[in-house]
């Protein structure tokens, strides 16, 4: 009596890929990020902090610092952090920082964004902000890591092991827990109080739901990954916190399908970019909230441009947004969400999309190629 057990399999539980098992766990990552964070009088709680609240009211520059997908989890995150704390926020590639001889100071706030927490390039940022006298917190997914035992203070994202080498639920914790440690130290600095982030602390608490009402139609975006199959190269466009998703979509699609893609924030496009549309080019475009955003309209008319030279274009856009109809080859409906919180929605069809397309061109869409899941080499 002989039974097959394949452990692999099982556990992926059902889904064919990890990566694929770890989008569908999103909503769920999500809410563990957000669980427990705010305490009765609202204060954030940092999972370990050895800063101070009159310490992180001195600070007059923030630095995020990140590789990969993370680093795209910062640049989202500089929108919101600015927009709170209206403290002024660079974010940097882990590697250029280290070297160009960064000005910190014993008043910037260096912020490490690492799934894995062992990132060789991070690392080394985070052990010479220190040496330079900044505080540094980590965000981080990985309890015990080194990343976050070398810093000041942790917040983890509490989004359970990742194990498709490309990250994505992992991407989402981090834009979720950037989000949270902006409310804190805009609470902290006084730029923001109690009512405005229960208001924000609320739309974030409904995001969940609402990946999951994204995930429920993601077929859509199976069969459009099918059409697409042949494509030798793909655009993605999107302004504002758009911009970062757009990069995040064309990451995705090197990473698992080894396939050309760009991502480009959209006002770019007559500076270069358009150059590149031809006949049938598929170009995606985040559309921010319509009515509600200035950015709005600026990015229809990006679409009608790329759509004139023969772009195909595959619009993701807030439900009820009838506007772009006219020049959508194909419409993607995300749930309706503030421009900050857009790319928790956003970012979801362009990772269902780069998983499928690597699994209809037979590649290993859990370990890519040349990649690793942690480099920890610099
Ligand atoms: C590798 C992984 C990426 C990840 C990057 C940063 O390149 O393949 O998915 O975004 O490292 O990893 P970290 O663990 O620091 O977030």
């Amino acid at each position: 009596y002989h039974v097959d057990w394949d452990l692999s399999a099982a556990e992926k539980g059902g889904f064919d890929w990890f990566m694929r098992k770890e989008i569908h766990e999103q909503p769920q990552a999500v809410a563990d990020t957000l669980l427990g964070r705010f305490d009765a009088d609202r204060r954030l709680t940092l999972d370990e902090v050895r800063i101070s609240e009159a310490e992180l009211r001195t600070i007059d520059k923030i630095v995020i610092v990140a590789c990969g997908t993370a680093f795209y989890a910062g640049l989202v995150a500089k929108y919101a952090i600015e927009h709170w704390t209206r403290v002024p926020c660079e974010v940097e590639i882990a590697s250029e920082f280290r070297y160009r001889d960064p000005i910190i100071t014993g008043r910037t706030l260096v912020v490490t964004i690492s799934q894995s927490g062992e990132t060789a390039d991070t690392l080394m940022a985070v052990r010479h902000a220190r040496e330079q006298g900044a505080k540094v917190i980590a965000i981080c997914n990985t309890n015990g890591s080194t990343i976050p035992r070398e810093s000041d203070a942790v917040l983890y994202t509490h989004a359970g092991p990742e194990i498709g080498v490309a990250s994505t639920k992992g991407f989402m914790t981090q834009v979720a827990a950037c989000y949270l440690l902006g409310l804190y130290l805009a609470q902290v600095r006084g730029t923001k109080y109690g009512d405005e982030i229960a208001t924000i602390m609320r739309e974030l608490e409904s995001m969940p739901a609402k990946i999951q009402k994204v995930l429920d139609a993601q077929q859509q975006v199976l069969d459009l990954a099918a059409e697409l199959v042949d494509s030798k190269t793909v655009l993605f466009l999107g302004r504002h916190v758009g911009y970062p998703v757009a990069l995040e979509g064309a990451l995705k699609l090197k990473e698992i399908a080894y396939l050309h893609a760009e991502g480009f924030p959209a006002g770019e496009l007559k500076h270069g970019p358009i150059a590149l549309v031809e006949q049938d080019l598929p170009v995606f475009v985040i559309v921010p909230p319509q009515g509600r955003d200035q950015l709005h309209d600026k990015v229809v008319s990006n679409i009608q441009e790329v759509r004139a030279r023969g772009a195909r274009t595959i619009v993701l856009v807030e439900e009820g947004d009838h506007e772009v109809e006219p020049y959508a080859d194909v419409l993607i409906r995300l749930p309706q969400a503030s421009t900050l919180l857009q790319p928790l929605l956003a970012t979801v069809p362009l990772q269902v999309f780069a998983c499928e397309l690597a699994t209809l061109l037979g590649h290993d869409a859990d370990q890519p190629r040349n990649l690793a899941k942690s480099v920890t080499v610099e």
